[in-house]
C-alpha cells in the first residue's frame, strides 16, 4: 500500500468567513475571528480548513468577485492577520486551503478596468468582448446562472462582455495564454506563503467554445431555474479545460504536498476526466452526488457503488454533504437523517468535506425579504426560495448569548442569526454527550484512529430491508 497524503487521510472543513466569527463587531466574520476559534476546529478532528474567498472584492457575489488575487479584504482583516492565522493553523498540524476564483474577476479588478477602457487596450482580449447582434441584442443566447443574459452592453466601447454569474463578474478568456500565466502567478503568491492548496471555483467552466456558438434549447427543462432553459454544451466542460488544469497542477507539483480540489458539477463519466489521464489534474474533483440525490438508501447505495466502480486507478474518492451554495443538510434530509448522513460521510472511503455548522445540525434560516442579499435571489425574487443561498450562510451558532456568540450583543449581523440558536449551539452541544456535535466528534475520532476507515476498501451489504 502506498503511503497516503494529508488530503487523503484528513477531513476538510469549509468555513464561510463572513459567517464564522466576528472579532471586531461589524456584523461580518473575519480572520482574527477564525483564529480565535482554532481550538474548536481542532476539536472536530479535521485536518484542513478551506476558506471561501477572503480577497479584496466589492462583494457583488460575496467575495467570488475578486478585485485583487493577492490581497486580503479589509472586512476580513489584514495580510498580517492572514499570516498569523496561517502560522497558527500550521503550528497545530492543520492545513489551510484558499478559494481560487479563476473563471472571472470583479469588474473592479485592474485587469478589467484596463480591458474595458478601449477596444485596443492590450488587455482587451483578456475578457470576452463582442459586437452586438444585428438587432442590437447580445452576441449569443447564453444565460447567466443568476438570471438574465450572460452578456452586458458597455456603452463606452459599444460592445458586450460575457459573465455567467452577476454582471460584475466578467469572464476571463483562457484562450489568451497571458491570462493563464497571470492566474498561475497568483497561485504561486499564496503557495510561496505556505498555503496548502486551493478549492478552485467553477473549474469546469473555465474555457468556452471558441466560436461562442448558441446553445441548444433544453427539452428536459423542468420549468424552474431559467438558466436551465438552454443546454450548456458550449460553456461547460470544454475539452480544452484539461490543458489549463494540467498547467495549474504543474504549479502545485513544484511545491511539497500541495493540492487542489475542483468545483465540478458533472455526471461521473465527465467528472472522472478531471483526475487527469495520468492523475495530473485535480487531486480531488468534488463529488457532489450526496447533495444532489434524493435521500433514499437504495439511491445512495447505487450512487456509491457506481462512483466506486468508475474511479480511475489511483484516483482518490471524496464526498460532500453541504456547502455555501446548497440548502443545509439538516433541512434537506431532516435532523435525524442528518446524523445518518454524517455517519455515511465519515465512514465512506475517501476524503470527506464538512460545511461549517453541519456538525451541530444547523438548518436553513428563513430570510426576511428586506434582508435578502444573495444575487440570484435579489434578481429573481419569485425564485428566492429555490435559488437563494442566504439561508445556508447564516452566522455560526456558538452559544445562547445575543447574536449566538458570533458577534457582540447589539451588533446587526450581515444575515440573521437562526431563531433556534438558544438551543442549537456549540456550547450546549459540547455539554451534551448525545448531541450532534459529540456524535460528529466521535465519528471523526473513530475515522482518524481506524485505518480501515481511511485506507480500507468498500462494498455495500444487502440488509434485506426496504430503504436500509
Ligand atoms: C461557485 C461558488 O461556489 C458560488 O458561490 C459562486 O457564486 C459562483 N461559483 C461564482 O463564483
Amino acid at each position: 500500500m502506498t503511503e497516503q497524503l494529508w488530503w487523503q487521510t484528513g477531513i476538510i472543513y469549509q468555513i464561510y468567513p463572513r459567517s464564522f466569527m466576528d472579532s471586531n463587531a461589524d456584523g461580518v466574520g473575519d480572520l482574527p475571528g477564525i483564529r480565535s476559534r482554532l481550538d474548536y476546529i481542532q476539536s472536530l478532528n479535521v485536518q484542513a480548513v478551506w476558506l471561501s474567498p477572503i480577497f479584496p472584492s466589492p462583494m457583488h457575489d460575496f467575495g467570488y468577485d475578486v478585485a485583487d488575487y493577492c490581497g486580503i479584504h479589509p472586512l476580513f482583516g489584514t495580510m498580517a492577520d492572514f499570516d498569523a492565522l496561517l502560522a497558527d493553523v500550521h503550528s497545530r498540524g492543520l492545513k489551510l486551503l484558499l478559494d481560487l476564483v479563476p473563471n472571472h474577476t470583479s469588474d473592479e479588478h485592474p485587469w478589467f478596468i484596463e480591458s474595458r477602457s478601449s477596444r485596443d487596450n492590450p488587455k482587451r482580449d483578456w475578457y470576452f468582448w463582442r459586437d452586438p447582434a444585428p438587432d442590437g441584442g447580445p452576441p449569443n443566447n447564453w444565460l447567466s446562472t443568476f438570471g438574465g443574459p450572460a452578456w452586458t452592453f458597455d456603452p463606452h466601447t459599444g460592445q458586450y462582455y460575457l459573465h455567467q454569474f452577476v454582471s460584475q463578474q466578467p469572464e476571463l478568456n483562457y484562450r489568451n495564454p497571458e491570462v493563464l500565466a497571470a492566474m498561475l502567478d497568483s497561485m504561486r503568491f499564496w503557495l510561496d506563503k505556505g498555503v496548502d492548496g486551493f478549492r478552485v471555483d467553477v473549474i469546469w467552466m473555465m474555457i468556452k467554445d471558441e466560436q461562442l456558438r448558441d446553445e441548444a434549447l433544453n427539452s428536459d427543462w423542468d420549468g424552474f431555474n431559467p438558466y436551465d432553459r438552454i443546454q450548456h454544451n458550449y460553456t461547460h466542460n470544454q475539452p480544452e479545460v484539461h490543458d489549463l488544469i494540467r498547467e495549474m497542477r504543474k504549479v502545485l507539483d513544484a511545491y511539497d504536498e500541495r493540492m487542489m480540489v475542483g468545483e465540478i458539477y458533472l455526471p461521473n463519466d465527465s467528472l472522472m476526466k478531471y483526475y487527469g489521464q495520468d492523475l495530473d489534474e485535480c487531486h480531488l474533483p468534488f463529488n457532489f452526488q450526496l447533495i444532489l440525490a434524493p435521500w433514499k438508501a437504495s439511491v445512495v447505495r447505487k450512487l456509491v457503488d457506481d462512483y466506486e466502480a468508475v474511479l480511475p486507478a489511483g484516483g482518490w474518492p471524496n464526498w460532500v454533504l453541504g456547502n455555501h451554495d446548497q440548502h443545509r443538510l439538516a433541512t434537506r434530509v431532516g435532523p435525524a437523517q442528518a446524523r445518518v448522513a454524517n455517519m455515511l460521510l465519515l465512514t465512506l472511503r475517501g476524503t470527506p468535506t464538512c460545511y461549517y455548522g453541519d456538525e451541530i445540525g444547523m438548518e436553513n434560516v428563513a430570510i426576511p425579504p428586506h434582508m435578502i442579499q444573495d444575487p440570484p435571489a435579489v434578481k429573481q425574487p419569485e425564485l428566492a426560495h429555490i435559488v437563494g443561498r442566504d439561508p445556508e450562510r447564516t452566522p455560526m451558532q456558538w452559544d445562547d448569548s445575543p447574536n449566538a456568540g458570533f458577534a457582540p450583543e447589539g451588533v446587526q449581523t450581515w444575515l440573521p442569526v437562526a431563531p433556534d440558536y438558544k438551543t442549537r449551539n456549540v456550547a450546549a452541544q459540547d455539554a451534551d454527550p448525545a448531541s450532534m456535535l459529540n456524535y460528529f466528534r466521535a465519528l471523526t475520532a473513530l475515522r482518524q484512529s481506524e485505518p480501515a476507515l481511511i485506507t480500507g476498501s468498500y462494498r455495500s451489504v444487502d440488509a434485506g430491508m426496504e430503504d436500509v
